[in-house]
């Protein structure tokens, strides 16, 4: 049985998790919703599911659930990676042990800390550590522009006019956008403009799906900077929307999330 975890931010016009659950109903695949707010995590009667969760509330309950529910079930994606998606710093220490570029970070408590980055890269940026959809975002080229108190996760600054979201499902980059926006963070609840890409360049495939596989992700929206003649990764989405994608993305989950019940 598939049992679906609404997304909490859907609405009519916006309804990620309506889209999938079409594509199981049109292909005859029974799959009920999951409340996680009326389920109780010891009654063990949730057993030997898939669990899609599509999006999960920052609550201190929900997760707890999904995660409690792992145990016996097969959630996607992984509670594990879920919160690594959600953390900053952990996806940023995957990304690194894991040889994929990404920006020069750091994550400290110290204002010192922050000084020094800054006479290394002339301009920085600030990111809430379980930030989103660019809230909170920032770049600073003085320290007196470091509007936050600590911890600090500091990032340096990389020139770009756009920036790019893969849609990577089991490894495989499915879909890409542009974004651009008159505003510094590019998504588009910044007022960002998606545009789909027609091919997806193959080195952008790439460090997509190895991001990908570095948070350990069924599914994911994995953002990217251009930089060089390549990209450098920026975080990795674990709940994502699709958004201005062309791609076939609830057809394309809805076939994955049956592949992986299948297997259970
Ligand atoms: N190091 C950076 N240099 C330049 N722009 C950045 C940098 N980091 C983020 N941005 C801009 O801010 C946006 C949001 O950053 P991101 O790390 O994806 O956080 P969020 O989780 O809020 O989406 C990016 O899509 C990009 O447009
Ligand atoms: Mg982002």
């Amino acid at each position: 049985m598939i049992r679906i975890v609404k997304k909490p931010t859907d609405t009519d016009s916006d309804n990620s998790t309506g889209m999938v659950a079409d594509e199981l109903s049109k292909r005859g695949v029974p799959f009920s919703y999951l409340d996680l707010n009326g389920t109780d995590p010891f009654s063990g009667e949730i057993c030997g599911d898939l669990i899609w969760v599509c999006g999960i509330k920052q609550d201190g309950l929900q997760y707890e659930i999904i995660n409690a529910l792992n145990l016996n079930n097969r959630v996607a994606n992984s509670p594990e990676s879920i919160a690594v998606c959600a953390s900053k710093v952990q996806t940023t220490a995957r990304l690194l042990k894991n040889g994929i570029s990404t920006p020069d970070t750091i994550f400290t408590g110290s204002l010192n800390d922050v000084e020094k980055f800054l006479e290394k890269h002339e301009k920085a940026v600030f990111k809430p550590v379980y930030g989103y959809d660019g809230n909170g975002i920032y770049p600073f080229s003085d320290i007196s522009g470091l509007r936050d108190s600590p911890p600090f996760y500091v990032q340096e600054y990389i020139e770009n006019d756009r920036d790019y979201r893969v849609f990577v499902i089991d490894g495989e980059a499915v879909g890409a956008i542009k974004r651009v926006s008159s505003s510094f963070a590019h998504n588009i609840h910044q007022g960002g403009c998606g545009s789909a890409l027609q091919v997806i360049p193959e080195e952008m495939a790439c460090i997509a799906s190895q991001a990908a596989k570095a948070i350990e992700t069924d599914y994911c929206g994995v953002d990217l900077l251009p930089k060089g003649d390549s990209y450098t990764v920026l975080e990795v989405n674990g709940t994502p929307n699709w958004h201005c994608m062309k791609a076939p993305i609830p057809s394309l989950l809805s076939e994955f999330l049956i592949d992986a019940g299948k297997s259970l």
